[in-house]
């Protein structure tokens, strides 16, 4: 049996940090209500003309540097973003070139703050079906460039940066299983209204930006991510205290905790980035685990569950042998 393991990690967060303080220069808000309300102290911001592939290409090559594999090994290359540098080319051909690596496939996935969980999930499909040996799967995003600003429900939530993984074929797993899942019925949750095809709205501006329905994602997110927790737990035969490390989206940290009860894991078992990053889509989950992996809470031969949920609705899981 053929399956995929994470050997090296990388991520990348830009200089510029934009605090609450900040925040509530711009806005009709407060250190204290996001604090309390979402947990969120600061976030970071790209920089003026620093692209997604930017941050995708930093993390990239932290992640190769860590694997101890060499560029000419990569030959898949899938990049997570709802954020792209330009319609096309993808991000993930960009990345290709900037990496200096020729001929492999190279194409984008896009599923919002699910992306990073749907491209592992491709990539581990790949390597099983043995149509590649050793994947680049990244999730980058500039998502301060799809904000309004003016926003208060929406604009201190979010961030920028980007994370990495190697993956290569193994005997022994690595991955144990993927669950993928959506429902666009919820489109309206959670959505920028306007797009390329659809046109923009040159009236109603602000539809080119992210509008979001709180409460109701709030509620969907606990919902789909109790659900694939047990869902997860059950095809691999396995308990909730077999689960080492919780790496959950970082969204919210009310609903990572609610998340943790769930699994009635301690708070401790959990990796927790919010803080210092808010939420950056495609990139919070592959940022938390090498935060992680590099200050040597996550030890080789533990069980990680990663989860995301996000616009679409989306909503993923991936258990993994570290
Ligand atoms: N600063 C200060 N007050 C704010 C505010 C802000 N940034 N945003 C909203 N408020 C106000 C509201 O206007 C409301 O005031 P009112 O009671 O006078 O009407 C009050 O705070 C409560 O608003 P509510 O929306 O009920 O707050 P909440 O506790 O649900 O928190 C979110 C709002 C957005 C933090 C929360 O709903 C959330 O995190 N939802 C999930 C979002 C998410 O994860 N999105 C990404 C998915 S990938």
């Amino acid at each position: 049996m053929t399956y995929s393991r994470i050997v090296g990690t990388g991520s990348y967060l830009p200089e510029k940090v934009l605090s609450n303080d900040d925040l509530a220069q711009m806005v009709d808000t407060s250190d204290q209500w996001i604090r309390e309300r979402t947990g969120i102290h600061k976030r970071h911001i790209a920089a003026e003309g620093e692209t997604t592939c930017d941050l995708a290409e930093k993390a990239a090559r932290n992640a190769i540097e860590a694997s101890g594999k060499s560029i000419s090994d990569i030959d898949l290359i899938v990049v997570a973003t709802t954020t792209p540098d330009q319609v096309f080319p993808s991000t993930a051909c960009l990345l290709q070139s900037r990496l200096d690596i020729h001929g492999c496939a190279a194409f984008d996935v896009q599923a919002v703050c699910t992306g990073f969980v749907y491209a592992l999930a491709v990539a581990d499909n790949f390597i099983r079906a043995g149509s590649a040996r050793c994947a680049l799967v990244v999730g980058a995003e500039t998502f301060s460039r799809i904000l309004n600003w003016e926003d208060r429900g929406t604009c201190i939530l979010f961030g920028d940066g980007a994370g990495a993984v190697v993956i290569e074929q193994s005997e022994t797993p690595g991955i144990l299983s993927t669950h993928l899942h959506a429902d666009g019925d919820y489109a309206n949750l959670l959505h920028v209204p306007d797009g390329v095809s659809k046109g923009y709205d040159k009236v109603r501006q602000n539809a080119a930006f992210v509008e979001m329905k709180g409460n109701e994602v709030f509620k969907m997110a606990v919902n789909t991510l109790g659900r694939i927790v047990d869902e997860t737990l059950d095809k691999n035969g396995m308990q909730k205290s077999d689960v080492d490390w919780l790496i959950p989206h970082q969204a919210n940290i009310r609903i990572i905790q609610a998340t943790a009860r769930k699994l009635r894991m301690s708070m401790d078992q959990v990796v927790v980035t919010v803080h210092d990053h808010g939420n950056t889509s495609a990139a919070s989950v592959p940022l938390a685990l090498d935060v992680a992996v590099r200050d040597g809470r996550i030890k080789r031969g533990e069980t990680l569950l990663m989860e995301a949920f996000g616009g679409g609705f989306t909503w993923g899981s991936v258990l993994v042998r570290y």
